[in-house]
């Protein structure tokens, strides 16, 4: 007898012309880069049909492909050259190309019996970027898909190093108002509520105050509390700000807690020669976490959380099972699945390994020195816009300003402010961020975009200009 196999997919025709179709829009897109707009809505008719369960009978893949296309055309876009808010994410295609071939090899990172090349490149670039990051032999980690889970792994190994499962509750960590959000929400995920989460001071350049910093943490001593970490901050998502690292690291020493550096946005500035000072005492972090999705030019899920003690992982982390034999480690170096918190893990180092073997680090780098640069520029033109300040100065790419003329109430002017990023991005021709610094609204500018030019950030804030004027005149 013989049997019909259900296909999982089309021909090979078929399947090899709906790839050069996607790969011809994709190349098409990017090479009109900053003439699209920053942002495309969808209409709601779209959406609903997007949304409607799938057909019984499959329709053809080419009209398929049509729809996810426009599907997928739709909304912000963050890696256009003039998409500042947020922080963007200016993907190489390079990285296209790596999270591609992952897929279609499909490995499983797990174990390294399942994936040998694959687990060879994660474990490399994990030992790069620790050695980059200055910390010692014997660092380790393992790529996650972002900020928030490398925060999470971190925090998790930090609370069971640091406090035995009956002083959990007193256990206190140390935030400021700037750390990321993603922070405090993996604190309390490992179990810690509001009331552990304790806020430092920071200084006038919104830094952590390591003196007020410490006095926090005696007065909690004092209170019965437990401290067990400290959760710096290399390039705030606000303003660029890094903390004090070689002071905080002096505390954490003299205090015995872990120091964890959310580098997410700001560590990839440590492959930039003429900026990886800016980070000094990073190595000295018990824990560092490093989004590849940002500053390294990758597609979205690619981040790293990276330990000074690689061993420090698998007593929270590491899991057994018989069914799981077949898959045991290989040599001395643990699997995968036993430093994190995902079984099943995609080969997400792929795409990063393939964009340095193409780029270089010297490519590498002088993508990352751009984003410096143009920050400066847009800071240059804010200062010679009149009626415009300077609310933060470009730092680590990333400059803030507003829209102060005399005479104009301050409400009304953080309102002109809100409403003139707002058109811009309608209009389409760039995003810049409106967030609150001193409690008033600000414009951001995060220029991590390579493809951005000087003439792009100038015209950027001639247009703001414009639109805030306008505003202005209609009040
Ligand atoms: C400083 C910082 N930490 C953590 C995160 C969270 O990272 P992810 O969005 O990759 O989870 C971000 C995101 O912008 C960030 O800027």
């Amino acid at each position: 007898m013989t049997r019909s196999v259900p296909p999982l997919g089309p021909s090979p025709d078929e399947l090899a012309a709906a790839f050069a179709r996607l790969v011809e829009t994709a190349l098409e897109r990017a090479e009109r880069g900053g003439e699209a707009p920053v942002i495309r809505q969808a209409d709601p008719e779209t959406l609903a049909a997007l949304a409607a369960p799938p057909p019984a009978a499959g329709r053809a893949l080419d009209e398929a492909l049509a729809r996810l296309d426009a599907a997928l055309s739709s909304g912000m876009n963050t890696d256009h050259p003039r998409f500042f808010a947020f922080i963007p994410s200016p993907a190489s295609p390079l990285s296209w190309l790596g999270e591609l071939a992952a897929s279609i090899h499909n490995q499983h990172l797990g174990a390294a019996r399942q994936s040998e090349g694959a687990t060879a490149i994660e474990r490399g670039l994990i030992r790069w970027l620790a050695g980059e990051a200055g910390m010692p032999e014997g660092a380790g980690g393992l790529f996650v898909s972002g900020g928030s889970i490398a925060n999470l792994t971190a925090l998790t190994a930090a609370r069971d190093q640091m406090l035995v499962e009956d002083e959990r509750a007193q256990g206190t960590a140390y935030v400021t108002a700037e750390t990321h959000a993603s922070v405090a929400k993996a604190l309390r995920i490992i179990g810690l509520t509001d009331r552990q989460i304790r806020v430092a001071p920071v200084d006038g350049e919104r830094r952590m105050d390591v003196a007020g910093l410490a006095r926090v943490i005696a007065e909690d001593r004092a209170a019965g509390l437990k401290p067990f970490v400290v959760a710096a901050t290399a390039g705030t998502t606000n303003t660029g700000a890094i903390d004090p690292l070689p002071e905080i690291a002096d505390l954490c020493e003299r205090e015995g807690l872990w120091m964890h550096v959310d580098g997410a946005y700001g560590a990839s500035a440590l492959l930039s020669p003429a900026h990886r000072d800016l980070l000094e005492g990073v190595g000295r972090a018990d824990s560092l976490s490093w989004d590849a999705h940002k500053w390294l030019f990758q597609t979205y899920g690619c981040g790293v959380a990276l330990l000074r003690d690689a061993s420090l992982l698998a007593p929270s982390f590491s899991l057994s099972a018989d069914y799981l034999r077949d898959g045991d480690a290989v040599g001395a170096d643990p699997n995968f699945w036993d430093l994190g918190p995902e079984l099943t893990r995609s080969a997400r180092a792929v795409r990063l390994w393939l964009t340095l073997q193409a780029m270089g680090r010297d490519g590498m780098a002088a993508a990352i020195a751009h984003g410096f640069a143009l920050a400066e520029a847009t800071e240059r033109a804010v200062r010679e816009t009149p009626d415009w300040l300077v609310a933060s100065p470009a730092r680590m790419a990333i400059t803030a300003f507003r829209y102060v003329p005399e005479g104009l109430a301050t409400d009304t002017a953080d309102a002109i402010n809100a409403a003139a990023a707002r058109r811009l991005m309608e209009e389409g021709y760039a995003a810049v961020g409106a967030t609150r610094l001193d409690g008033r609204v600000a414009l951001r500018v995060c220029a991590i975009n390579p493809r951005a030019t000087e003439t792009d950030m100038r015209e950027t804030i001639r247009r703001l200009d414009g639109i805030a004027r306008d505003l202005r005149g209609a009040v």
